[in-house]
């Protein structure tokens, strides 16, 4: 690269970071500082102080607005928010309850919305790149508001991918070097893998092996970036090749809601994506276990209580993140 020429993706992630649109924008001092806040967050809730950072946001207010259905989003966030001292309003099912429903476009209601002044809207939407039109709708008026996407169709769900990696960055006494991360299940539909693998690729020394049906194998964009990045990966389709050599399992249902019922009645029948305690038999003692919730039967109950299976802990340190990082936007 010539001196003074712009390393694309580099002043694309400087660009965004008054919004949280997608996981490239994250540099790894960033991601060590988010960290050691949330750790901060998390021993002062884990040791029931509720009250610590009660005043920290206090008059500062977020919107939740909220296109698809969500459990584990939606509400960390709200009560990420609430914690952390501030205002809370929203709509959980914004399709149907909102004026979308009237056919209002996004960048109208986002438009509206910035006039109540909140600080921070987050949104999840069925459309991938909603947020950053939302984005970009704010910083065309020049808007003091964050948008941070919480999900947006097949793309990205960056605050998810911050929550996988701080719960795998904790299980490994906070360093990240040498891990083979398995991912598996429904990896061309599923936002959180796409967020993760980009921000996992942050770190020099993590490989990859993406196990899936041919159909539902990472996207050729991801894939082609991490060959940029000169990180390791191998497609398979069978998990049994390669549940023995992993030290993080990350599992994720099939995306019913964007997938043809013909391919998911096959891949279903063949129950060969499905964990259960055969496969965890074959993982290293020390491996560990996550999906991002909901699951849908890819995971079996059997296996809940096996030290390696942390997937309701993963979702509990979405809480942390997020209080985190609203204290790092606006704190
Ligand atoms: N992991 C996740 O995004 O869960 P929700 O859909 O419940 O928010």
């Amino acid at each position: 690269m010539c001196p003074g020429q712009l390393d694309h993706e580099l002043w694309r992630g400087m660009e965004k970071q008054k919004h949280i649109i997608e996981t490239q924008q994250f540099d790894l001092p960033r991601i060590e500082r988010l960290f050691e806040q949330t750790r901060r967050v998390q021993r002062s809730l884990e040791t029931g102080n509720r009250h610590e950072f009660g005043y920290s946001l206090k008059g500062r207010s977020m919107i939740s607005l909220f296109y698809e259905p969500s459990t584990r989003t939606r509400i960390s966030f709200e009560r990420a928010a609430q914690l952390c001292g501030m205002n809370v309003c929203g709509t959980e099912n914004a399709g149907e309850f909102s004026s979308a429903a009237k056919g209002e476009t996004l960048e109208d209601s986002i438009r509206t919305l910035t006039g109540y002044y909140p600080d921070v809207i987050v949104l999840r939407h069925k459309e991938t790149g909603a947020a950053q039109r939302a984005a970009d709708t704010i910083d065309r008026y020049q808007l003091p508001v964050h948008v941070i996407n919480g999900g947006d169709g097949t793309g990205q769900h960056p605050t998810q991918a911050l929550l996988d990696l701080y719960t795998i960055w904790e299980s490994r006494k906070e360093r990240i070097e040498n891990v083979h991360v398995v991912m598996g299940g429904d990896l061309a539909h599923g936002r959180t893998v796409h967020s993760l693998a980009y921000v996992l690729a942050k770190y020099s020394t993590v490989h990859f092996t993406f196990v899936a049906p041919t159909e539902l194998q990472m996207k050729k964009e991801i894939t082609d970036y991490l060959t940029r990045h000169g990180i390791r990966y191998t497609l398979e389709t069978d998990p049994k090749t390669v549940l023995r050599d992993a030290d993080v399992v990350y599992w994720t249902r099939l995306q019913k809601e964007r997938l043809d019922p013909k391919l998911r009645e096959d891949i279903e029948r063949h129950g060969m994506y499905q964990i259960g305690q055969s496969e965890v038999d074959m993982m290293k003692p020390d491996a560990l276990i996550l999906h991002p919730l909901p699951r849908v039967g890819e995971i079996s109950t059997e296996i809940d209580d096996d030290p390696r299976a942390q997937y309701f802990k993963q979702a509990q340190n979405g809480l942390y993140v997020r209080m985190a990082l609203l204290l790092e936007l606006l704190g």
